[in-house]
């Protein structure tokens, strides 16, 4: 019992460390320069918000090894290129799970399908 109550502590603690990773990386990286303050995306960029750590853990991956089915792909190539595995757990922890306190104008996009078009 007491070690299945360390164990959640601690998976927990765990957690709340990769939230605040991501969340610090997130604005250390720039990613608030395209995607926006709250990750909810602005008009050429998409939300990261709220989607599937999958994902975006695959998206992030498929852009870091510079494949990119857009135009638009081509600007976040760099972007991607400089994350380590690590970084993208992070971030990717911290957009799916996001809960921070957000403007009332802000719309949550629940949406899977890529940004942008060419
Ligand atoms: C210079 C602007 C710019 C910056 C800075 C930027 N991105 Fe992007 N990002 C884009 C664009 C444009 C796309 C759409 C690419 C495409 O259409 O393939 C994109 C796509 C993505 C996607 C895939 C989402 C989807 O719907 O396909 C993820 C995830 C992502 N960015 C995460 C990040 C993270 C994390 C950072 C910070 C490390 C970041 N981006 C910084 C422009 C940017």
């Amino acid at each position: 019992m007491r070690a299945f109550i360390l164990l959640f502590i601690s998976t927990t603690l765990l957690f709340a460390t990769a939230y605040d990773q991501g969340k610090k990386l997130y604005f250390e990286k720039g990613c608030n320069g395209c995607h926006g303050f709250s990750a909810g995306g602005t008009n050429l960029y998409p939300p990261l918000a709220f989607r599937r750590k999958e994902f975006l853990t695959y998206k992030l991956k498929l852009l870091r090894s510079k494949q990119g089915n857009t135009q638009l792909s081509q600007m976040m190539i760099p972007f991607a290129m400089a994350l380590t595995d690590t970084q993208i757990d992070a971030l990717t922890t911290f957009l799916s799970d996001y809960h921070e306190k957000s403007k009332k104008s802000y719309v949550p996009d629940n949406s899977n399908t890529g940004g942008g078009s060419s």
